[in-house]
């Protein structure tokens, strides 16, 4: 009855939705920047007469307040920004606004919780408990918009007992989603290197300290970590994605610059590793005569679903959309702020699938040709709503 009930409604408000995610999708805005973005949410909240405040810049908190007594509250959270990438879709909504594009689909995100909003206020005098919605800002760029709301006290007052998120996928076809309980996806840390040496002339090798020669050593080395010294049952990823030595065919040039990620699943294996780079970067570079800075800057925590949560969550979603629409979702080593709830309070993250390979909808998330198929909003907005009146015991 119940289910019926939200699938009717999300139905009946698809096509609003997806408007919604079509201006979205035109309109994106960089991390901390979500100007726009926020008072499109603040709009839509009006519309629907659901209270609200601004936190965190341009992040949104709402309340609504099922009729029916019950101190239970339950957080619902999605993302609001976008990435520095270039469009390559051509479709009538495509961004307007050039070099910045919504590649990670928080467009959808912020969509479906606006059309998850309309459905439970709809029905709020058939719940009892206090959804509270989360629109967060900057999930794209460190130190991430999940922190600094939780210091403004997303988590209190009310203080929600599980929160609950999703991520577009486009590697899972639209109508089902991927769930795992436990650990799910990686801690992320940002490493800065500048290897210092001695440039000079390329015919006199034996005159400079070529800090070219320490790199190399180095990006070999440091996988050591990885492969020899992180247990093999500890999923642990370590990638230099930029290396400037910037001389020339002849020129040998004083130093080589560099920048990489680490990510693992394991607070107590982070930080050793961590020790252990450090260690051999500078073993390396001073075994050759140079010397390196080695800086890492600490970035998301790894995100842990509640086992218990993650358990009823999956039994929800198999009565909302079959059994046979509910995925095993693998160990995900991108990283995300949804982490910094998970770790204070028990928290559910899923992923709602938005490929579709009949119609070619398959390209990686931060792709300038990444899109959805827009089907996956009337499940993902239907969904979660009846997650959280589920949860809240109804
Ligand atoms: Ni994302």
């Amino acid at each position: 009855m119940l289910i019926e009930e939200i699938k009717e409604h999300a139905n009946r408000i698809s096509e609003t939705v997806i408007s919604y995610r079509r201006h979205l999708h035109a309109h994106p805005e960089l991390s901390f920047k979500e100007y726009e973005t926020s008072a499109f949410i603040k709009e839509r909240l009006n519309e629907l007469e659901i209270e609200w405040q601004p936190m965190a810049g341009t992040g949104v908190v709402a309340l609504i307040k099922g009729e029916q007594s019950s101190d239970k509250v339950i957080a619902l959270r999605a993302d609001i920004d976008a990435l520095p990438v270039t469009e390559a879709n051509a479709v009538s909504y495509a961004s307007q606004n050039n070099g910045v594009m919504h590649a990670c689909g928080h467009d959808v995100h912020t969509s479906s919780l606006l059309g998850t909003a309309s459905i439970l206020q709809s029905i709020k005098h058939r719940f009892a408990g206090t959804v509270k919605l989360i629109f967060q800002p900057a999930e794209e760029v460190l130190p991430g918009g999940a922190g600094i709301m939780i210091k403004e006290g997303v988590l209190d007052n009310p203080k929600p007992a599980a929160v609950f998120g999703q991520h577009v996928s486009p590697f899972i076809e639209a109508g089902k989603i991927g769930i795992r309980k436990g650990k799910f996806m990686a801690s992320m840390d940002e490493i800065f290197v500048i290897i210092r040496g001695r440039g000079g002339h390329g015919a006199q090798p034996h005159r400079n300290i070529d800090p070219v020669m320490i790199a190399a050593q180095m990006l070999v080395g440091l996988q050591q970590v990885v492969s020899r010294i992180a247990n093999p049952t500890m999923p642990t990823v370590l990638s230099f994605g930029k290396v400037i030595a910037n001389g020339a065919i002849n020129i040998i040039p004083d130093e080589v610059y560099m920048e990489g990620t680490f990510r693992t699943l394991d607070e107590k294996w982070r930080e050793e590793a961590h020790e252990r780079m450090k260690k051999m970067a500078t073993g390396i570079s001073e075994s050759m005569g140079g010397s390196c800075d080695f800086t890492i800057s600490k970035g998301y925590p790894y995100l842990v679903n509640d086992e218990r949560l993650t358990e009823q969550v999956s039994a929800y979603a198999e009565e909302y959309l079959g059994k046979e629409n509910v995925e095993a979702a693998d160990i995900w080593m991108a990283a995300e702020d949804f982490a910094r709830y998970s770790q204070l309070t028990p928290s559910c993250f899923y992923l709602i699938g938005v490929g579709n390979k009949e119609k070619g909808i398959t390209s990686s998330l931060h792709t300038p040709t990444f899109n959805i198929d827009e089907s996956s909003l009337v499940f993902s907005t239907g969904l979660m709503a009846y997650i959280a009146i589920k949860q809240l015991g109804n």
